[in-house]
């Protein structure tokens, strides 16, 4: 197959485009198509500040690069979370420093144990592992870029990610993910701007691009996702691209088109400071808070609050435990706030 572009022997055929090109031409078109998703969705302009959230991984590592070639000044961060399992979260680091020598950038580097005294498995996981980290990576990717003067910060969810959130999302029905999935989060009180550049572009276009720019990155998933639905639902997208090539691409910008009018006059809920680390939250302390920096409430005072029938005893308990929770947390904060 010859190259769409210039005749020469083809290396990447892209179905959902029908598209064939060559070694030489295929990295300017990815980074066209990069350019284009920025101006497309007004993600940033060329003087922003950018922090680009690296996990180590294929599309957070070529997005880096793709948007150093654009001309645009892009820092890294990368959040250790401690994951120890086959050196999963050290390896991860080792593949961004890299990165961050080739382009000659500043890579940031904030390290969980050091910030809340804990790792990604030893916090409580309620809700799931994956769950957990993701609320630890997006408030740091926030608040971390807010105190250091960036204007926005941006993540390597791809097409594929982004398809496979949104199956999720209206497999359940969460009209409150729905109307905040987007390829880009204005900035507000409290939040930092956050964009995806690489909606628009599949898994197997980033990895074809880090096989022609020589990119090194962790190729193992993480060993808490092994069973996560996510990668579920991209084989289900796989299989209906397979059969119509363009589906994933359609099912995706399609929504981004019409959910303006959907979502027209949707509620939002209502948002304060979190008492401790003052992001936005829907209570009176976030949930990155809850969980990373308040310890659980001891369990005994938990059965004799819901036993206790007179007022004294009550009001001791509660005392003990809510109140002196959040002044020693202010503490905790403190002293976490550093740059590693
Ligand atoms: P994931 O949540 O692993 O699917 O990753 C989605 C995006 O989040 C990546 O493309 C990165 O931009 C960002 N990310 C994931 N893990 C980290 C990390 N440890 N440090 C910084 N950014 C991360
Ligand atoms: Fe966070 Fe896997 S990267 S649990
Ligand atoms: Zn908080």
């Amino acid at each position: 197959m010859k190259c769409r572009r210039c005749g020469a022997r083809a290396v990447a055929h892209l179905r959902h485009h029908n598209l064939a090109l060559c070694e030489e031409c295929y990295s300017p078109w990815l980074q066209r198509r990069v350019r284009e998703t920025i101006k497309r969705f007004h993600l940033f302009d060329r003087k922003a500040k950018i922090l680009v959230a690296v996990s180590g991984g294929k599309d957070s590592l070529a997005l880096w690069m793709i948007l150093t070639k654009l001309g645009y000044e892009a820092d890294g961060l990368y959040i250790d979370l401690g994951i120890d399992t086959e050196k999963y979260s050290q390896r991860s680091l080792q593949y961004s420093r890299a990165m961050a020598e080739r382009l000659e950038r500043t890579l940031h580097v904030i390290t969980l144990q050091e910030t809340i005294g804990k790792t990604i498995p030893e916090l409580p996981a309620a809700r799931g592992t994956c769950s957990v980290c993701g609320l630890v990576k997006r408030h740091y990717m926030n608040t971390w870029a807010i105190e250091h003067g960036y204007d926005v910060t941006v993540t390597g969810h791809n097409l594929d990610d982004e398809a496979a959130t949104l199956l999720s999302n209206v497999l359940n029905w969460q009209l409150g993910y729905l109307e905040r999935q987007a390829p880009c989060l204005d900035e507000r009180e409290g939040f930092i701007r956050k964009a995806k550049p690489l909606v628009l572009c599949t898994e197997k276009e980033m990895l074809i691009y880090c096989m022609l720019n020589n990119i090194e990155y962790i190729q193992d998933e993480c060993p808490y996702s092994v069973n996560a639905t996510s990668i579920f639902y991209k084989e289900i997208l796989n299989r209906i691209e397979h059969e119509i090539p363009g589906a994933k691409l359609r099912f995706y910008s399609e929504f981004i088109k019409v959910k303006h009018g959907i979502f027209k006059g949707f509620r939002k809920e209502r948002l304060t400071p979190c008492k401790i680390c003052k992001t936005p939250t829907t209570g009176e302390i976030c949930a990155f808070c809850k969980i990373c920096i308040a310890p659980p409430k001891p369990q005994h005072s938990i059965r004799e609050t819901s036993r206790a029938s007179s007022g004294p005893v009550r009001a001791k308990i509660e005392k003990s435990g809510r109140n002196s929770i959040s002044s020693k947390n202010m503490e905790i904060k403190t002293g976490s706030k550093k740059e590693v």
